[in-house]
């Protein structure tokens, strides 16, 4: 990773992860913590000197005018680094909720870091990183670059530093595709209306999303992933409230259900977007693939491991 050596290399290198949020999505704009975790499937950058900025993604040139070229400049301008030639090798499904937009910018920090600077932090991957999700979010928590940066399980209250969310066991979650994404911004911009035309009633929904934050950290630690499940379907009622639930997200949530997780709920901004669903093990985690398989739902497991929440911050 970016640091260590005294001299930029002619090629630098990142990597970043994608992320499931287990609760608190859209709370977390309004400063109740959420907890997320991060996942192995991510985003590899690699970057090289040019005299204009480059962009690939997956082997294809973006067009110049490309809205991730101003990202990428709001991103180079946080670093305080030139324009560069840029490889994105994104494994994650783009604009799906899974932060693939603030993992493309993590591991972009990094590779850009290690091309053109001796030092990185990971503080200035953040601010950089944020920079970018600026461009297509006008007011991102921070959730997803912080899990970007880290695996394992994070707790993240907007503004301040993420923890690492310490639990025992394992986690076996299965991650459904339930229909097209909604864009981040509208989904976020329609729960600030909510939140202005009933004020009193918001803030009462958002102590009960931090409840039940607070109450899934305690239960993670003692293990019980039952419990657990059984807020995740809380958290997804609350989050329909907000109207964040579409038809398809209620269907793969049941389907989940119907197939044994202990609870299922929307993850990332909704409206469309991914699912995820929490299963007791491997056994019960394969079942719910192939049940949303059945159904035509693409999808995926994505575990997490108990590790006492340690954050990797170089891969
Ligand atoms: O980028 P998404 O779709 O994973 O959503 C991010 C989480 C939100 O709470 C909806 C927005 C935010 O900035 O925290």
């Amino acid at each position: 990773m970016s640091g260590g050596s005294d001299v930029p290399s002619a090629t630098g290198t990142g990597r970043a992860f994608g992320k499931v949020i287990l609760f608190g999505e859209h709370a977390v704009v309004y400063g109740v913590p959420a907890l997320a975790a991060g996942i192995s499937k991510g985003v590899r950058a690699t970057a090289q000197a040019a005299k204009d900025d480059e962009l690939w993604l997956n082997d294809r040139r973006l067009e110049g005018d490309h809205e991730l070229y101003q990202a990428l400049r709001k991103l180079r301008g946080s670093l305080a680094v030139p324009a560069a030639s840029l490889s994105l090798r994104v494994e994650l499904p783009l604009g799906a909720g899974l932060g693939s937009s603030a993992a493309m910018a993590v591991a972009s920090a990094r590779a850009l870091g290690e091309l053109h600077r001796s030092t990185v932090s990971e503080r200035e991957v953040f601010a950089a990183a944020q920079a970018w999700e600026r461009v297509f979010h006008g007011n991102p928590s921070g959730i997803d670059v912080a899990a970007a940066q880290a695996m394992g399980l994070i707790a993240f209250s907007r503004g301040e530093e993420p923890q690492s969310a310490p639990f025992s066991g394992h986690l076996y979650l299965a991650v459904a595709q339930a229909g097209p994404p909604a864009s981040t911004k509208t989904m976020v911009e329609g729960v600030a209306r909510i939140q202005k035309r009933n004020p009193e009633q918001f803030s009462k929904t958002l102590e009960a999303i931090s409840s039940l934050v607070h109450n899934a950290r305690v239960l993670l630690r003692q293990g019980d992933q039952a419990a657990v499940g059984k807020l995740m379907d809380l958290n997804q009622m609350l989050l329909s409230g907000w109207m964040l639930s579409t038809e398809e997200i209620e269907t793969a949530c049941a389907v989940a259900r119907h197939s044994g997780a202990l609870g299922a709920k929307l993850t990332g901004a909704g409206g469309g977007g991914c699912v995820v669903a929490l299963c007791a093990n491997n056994h019960l985690q394969e079942k719910v693939l192939s049940a949303w398989e059945s159904k035509n739902i693409s999808c995926f497991s994505a575990d997490v491991v108990g590790d006492g929440g340690q954050h990797h911050e170089h891969v």
